[in-house]
């Protein structure tokens, strides 16, 4: 296979160029950081089971109505995407107290939310990701009112029906961290969902006994790490019965296609 262009390499994915203009193909690894990067690891088979994951998630989302950069399935650890300009924030919804927020308004962890709560952080590994407000991502014009009512509607949306699907399937969905991008179509500019959703950017508790199934289980040394994902990864049914056994085996040989 031909040496591909890198375009980008974050924390738990990097991008290549697509194969036509205006795609990327976004590859899912196996480490993990935390706290800024202060932690670091890896976490065997996790960039296989995000790929899958994140793949139904955008999937069922985009049936609902809410445009999203995936195009379609690669391999094991890959996927095909609409090539956006990520907007520079993470947009949280929070359902449960928990996580920063909880420590933030010292909030005991667990607490239902009177309605949910969306909050933005800047993108900036180097400031920390602070917290901002809708007067800072307008002065800095990261975003525009219009982007934000637009950013604010299918955040709510996909909380909405993302809360439901989970619940079906004995999950709690606590919180959960979004990203979007600008898609240029001729004149036409739009925003779309972008990124990843998975355990490593949602907090998802088992409905009945609140066990962690998340990255929290990283973040603090909570052990089991991958079962937690593949749990995850096996009630969404996205887990095919070939790979319950060794995740960790399939996503080598996927690694050795390219
Ligand atoms: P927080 O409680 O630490 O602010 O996290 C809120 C949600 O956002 C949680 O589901 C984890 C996710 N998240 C990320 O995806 N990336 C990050 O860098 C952080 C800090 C949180
Ligand atoms: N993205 C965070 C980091 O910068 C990790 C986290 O999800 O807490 O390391």
């Amino acid at each position: 296979m031909h040496p591909r262009k890198p375009i980008y390499e974050g924390k738990a994915k990097q991008l290549f160029e697509g194969p036509e203009p205006g795609t990327l193909i976004q590859h899912f690894k196996d480490d993990a950081t935390a706290f800024n990067s202060v932690k670091k690891g890896t976490i065997s088979g996790k960039g296989v089971l995000n790929n899958r994951i994140s793949e139904h998630l955008m999937l069922r989302l985009g049936e609902i109505g809410i445009p999203t950069h995936f195009i379609r399935s690669l391999n094991m650890r890959e996927q095909l995407v609409k090539a956006v300009q990520i907007i520079p924030l993470e947009v949280v919804v929070r359902n449960v107290a928990a996580g920063s927020f909880a420590k933030r308004f010292g909030v005991e962890e667990g607490k239902p939310l009177a309605q949910p709560i969306l909050e933005f952080f800047l993108k900036d590994d180097k400031l920390g990701d602070p917290l901002v407000n809708e007067d800072h991502i307008f002065a800095f014009q990261w975003a525009s009112p219009h982007d934000i009512d637009d950013i604010r509607l299918m955040a709510l949306r996909a909380n909405d029906f993302l809360t439901g699907l989970f619940l079906g399937v004995g999950i709690r969905l606590v919180d959960f961290k979004l990203e979007f991008g600008r898609l240029f179509d001729g004149t036409q500019e739009r925003i779309i969902l972008a990124d990843e959703i998975s355990p490593d950017n949602c907090r998802l508790w088992d409905a009945k006994t609140g066990e962690k199934l998340d990255k929290d289980r990283f973040r603090f040394d909570l052990g089991a790490v991958e079962e937690g994902y593949r749990e995850v990864a096996r009630r969404l049914g996205v887990l095919p019965a070939a790979e319950q056994h060794d995740i960790a085996a399939f996503a080598a040989l996927s690694e050795t296609k390219h």
